[in-house]
Order: C-alpha cells, then structure tokens, then sequence
C-alpha cells in the first residue's frame, strides 16, 4: 500500500484546477439506472468511489464506457440485475445509492446494508422507511435490503434528520413513481441540486430542488441526456485550507464559490484575505499565522462535516484557542488523535474538541482513518517540522484526484512512496 511523505514548512503559492464532485458524481451515475437510453457524463472525476460505483454498475449489467478525459457513457439498456453485493457496498457506503433507481425501474432491488463505518453508525432507516411509504415490500434478510414495488406511489415523507443521500435515494425513486412526491426536511446541499439537473435533463419533473421542500411529478419513463457534474467544494475548501494554513497564497480554478459561503467566512475569521470570481476563488495569508476560529458542523448552508477536520488542522497551529463542534456524525474525531501524536494540544468533550494552537507541529508516522481525517493529516504535515509519513492514504483516494500533484504544483514537498 502506497505512503504519502510530506516535508512541511513551504507556503502554497499558485493556482489549482479544481475536479468534478464526488459526492455529484456517485447519486448521477447511480440516476443513470433509471434512463431507458444512454447517458453520457463529463467532468467526473477521477477517483477510487467513482470506480466503484462504476464496477457495481457493470456487475449489474449496465454497459459503461469511459474515455480519457473522463467522459463517460452509460448504457442501462441491457437485461439488468438489480443487485448490489456486499463486497462492494461494504468499501463505499454510498453505493446504497442504486437502491431507489432499481427499485423505481425493476420494480425489485436486493442491496447489502453497507454497516457500520469509521465516522459511526450512519443507519439508512430513513431511506428504507420513505420507500415503504411509497408502497415498497422491504425486509431485510441475510444482510440484505429486499425491496419490492410493482410500481412505487406518490407521497408525502418528512424526513426525521436531514440526509443527503437519504434526499437523493427518495427523490429518484419518485421520479417514476406513480402520482407526487413531496420531501419534506430535505437536504438543501448543491450535490442535491445537481442531481435534480440530471434528473431534469433526463425529463423528471421536479422544483424545489435546493430548498427543504422537493416536489417530484412521477412520470413514465425517462430519456438519455448529456450532463456535466458540478465542481466540488469540498476539494476547493480543502485547497483553500492548505494556502491559510501555510501561510500562502492559492487561487482554485473551474469551481463555484457560491458553495463554499460558510467555509470562506470561516476563513476570513481566520485572517485571510478572501477574493472570488464566478469560478474561481483564493485565499491570500500574506506570511500570517492564523488566528484560531470556532466551528459547529450542520447540514447545508451552514458549515459542511466534510470540511470540519480540515479546520482543525487550521486551528492546530493557529494563534490562540479554536472550538470545534460536530453535530452530524458521532464519531469523526479519529484525526484528532493523529495530530496530537505531531504535538497538537487537543482536548476532546463528547463531540467538542478544545484545540490550543501551537507555534509549531512536528512531523510524525500518521495513520489516514477515512477520507477527510486523511486530508487533515496531509494539510498538518504541509506545515509540521521534518518529514511526516501518512499511511491507509486509499482513504485519500477515494476522494481526491492526484491530490500530491495538485500539492505539488502549488510548491509542496510531497510525494507518493509505496509501503
Ligand atoms: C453525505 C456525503 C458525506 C457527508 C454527509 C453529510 C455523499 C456520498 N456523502 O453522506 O460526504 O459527510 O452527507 O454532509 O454524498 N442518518 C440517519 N438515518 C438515515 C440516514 C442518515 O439517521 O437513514 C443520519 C446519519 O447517521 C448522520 C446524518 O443523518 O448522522 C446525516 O447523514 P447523511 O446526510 O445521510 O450522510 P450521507 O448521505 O451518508
């Protein structure tokens, strides 16, 4: 297994070209399953999660093409198998994604529950109890989701927490559900939004989109379409994160800015000077140590979990006392353990972490715990003292495209090593 070295203490300076969104990406290609044509997809990035989902699309049948650029077809018109296995649900949890498509499309779907993970429990008890309400058969037997619907019916569902992919499972099985569907409490993320663009292009009818109000026209059938995936804010914040915390000056390119409100407010508390276009945006520290900031994690538009550990790094080496508060997952501070081994001064309260910034961290043998801890740990090995080694960096992978040639284009000293 490859081991990512880091030598810290060189400021970022430059442009980065920012990548298509995963968490765009997985919900679509699992939506292609619900076409009767081929879609074709651009933009997509370049990742171990898309892979997957990818390869349990083709062990269900479905043809997929993918071409250099990344450019790829899918082809759901084929005899399919509506069947997701556990040994590829259990790498990606978000493969629970195909349930609502196939069991809109075929009228059955047996998906492996995905179980537990590193960041807690992540039950889908809201996904399963929307598609009963639908009129879905659903037991659950041998560690599979056995789901059947002769043809899934309109209703209305409040959903007791807001859930991403909880929004995006219900709202494409409604796409082709017999009458109208309204989610209540939805997910307002822009990966929702995107998702809703897809389904549109392909002929769904659906508003609200984006606010916690989706309303969803079942229709019959739908049609192939040419789609582009929007650019992901959570690689952009993380590049963002790695200009502030070395004290640098990075400018992301081919992003969207209006998805990051939280995370550039953040990081002007944090004393950096924030300038933005309609697709771009960079963070200018002028040779400054960061001042330390407060953050409390909820759903979409306030500040994203996905970016929460990444702000911890921040506040690790930043001037004065920083809080950080994760309200969405029960356990995603394992990357608090890993930084104090380089020297952080973390107190840990339930799901409270008290950090004291430190003039200095120093470079240490890390362990990645899952994706963005992973990405934490890159970001405090860019300014820790001496060479840090990060391990399991397959966590990285999932989520970041080349992420040590983007650093290193921007004046890192990184590099990938096998173990
Ligand atoms: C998605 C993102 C992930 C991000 C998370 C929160 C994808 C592929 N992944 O994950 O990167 O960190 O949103 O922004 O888009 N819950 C339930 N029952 C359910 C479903 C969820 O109790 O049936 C709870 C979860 O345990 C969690 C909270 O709801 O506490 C939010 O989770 P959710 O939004 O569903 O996360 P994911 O969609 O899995």
């Amino acid at each position: 297994m490859d081991k990512l070295q880091i030598t810290g203490g060189r400021p970022l300076e430059g442009e980065v070209r920012i990548s298509g969104a995963k968490n765009a990406t997985l919900p679509i290609l699992a939506a292609a399953l619900l076409a009767d044509a081929p879609v074709t997809i651009a933009n997509v990035p370049h990742l171990q999660d898309v892979t997957t989902m990818i390869e349990l699309l083709g062990r269900m049948g479905v043809a997929v093409t993918v071409d250099e650029r990344m450019q790829i077809e899918v082809d759901p018109t084929g005899g399919i198998e509506p069947f997701a296995p556990y040994d590829l649900v259990k790498t990606m949890r978000a493969s629970i994604l195909v349930l609502g498509p196939l069991l809109a499309r075929f009228g059955k779907a047996d998906v492996s529950l995905p179980g537990g993970c590193a960041i807690g429990a992540r039950p889908v008890n809201i996904h399963v109890a929307g598609l009963q309400a639908m009129g879905a058969d659903i037991r659950i037997e041998n560690g599979y989701i056995k789901a059947r619907a002769a043809r899934l019916r309109g209703a209305r569902l409040v959903l007791e927490t807001v859930t991403v992919t909880g929004t995006e499972n219900l709202m494409m099985a409604a796409t082709l559900a017999d009458g109208e569907t309204v989610l209540e409490n939805a997910a307002r993320e822009p990966e929702v939004v995107d998702l809703a663009n897809f389904l549109i292009a392909m002929g769904a009818v659906i508003h609200g989109a984006g606010t916690d109000r989706i309303v969803i026209q079942g229709v019959k059938s739908l049609h192939g379409c040419n789609y582009r995936v929007l650019p992901d804010r959570i690689e952009t914040g993380t590049f963002l994160v790695a200009g502030a915390i070395t004290a640098g000056h990075v400018r992301a390119t081919h992003t969207c800015p209006a998805h990051l409100d939280a995370v550039l407010l953040k990081l002007q508390a944090a004393g950096a000077t924030v300038a933005q276009g309609e697709d771009w945006v960079e963070v200018d520290m002028r040779g400054r140590r960061p001042v330390a900031i407060d953050v409390r994690t909820a759903p979409y538009p306030a500040f994203p979990t996905d970016m929460q550990a990444q702000f911890a790094a921040l506040d690790c080496v930043a001037d004065g006392v920083g809080t950080i508060i994760e309200t969405v997952f029960e356990n995603r501070f394992m990357h608090m353990l890993e930084m104090r081994r380089m020297g952080a001064e973390i107190r840990l309260e339930g799901n409270t972490a008290i950090i004291k910034g430190v003039a200095r961290l120093t470079a240490a043998p890390v362990m990645a715990t899952d994706l963005r801890a992973s990405a934490s740990l890159v970001l405090a090995g860019l300014v820790a003292e001496g060479r840090t080694e990060i391990e399991r960096i397959y966590h990285i992978d999932r989520g970041y495209e080349t992420i040590e040639e983007k650093l290193s284009q921007l004046g890192a000293q990184i590099r990938r090593v096998p173990n």
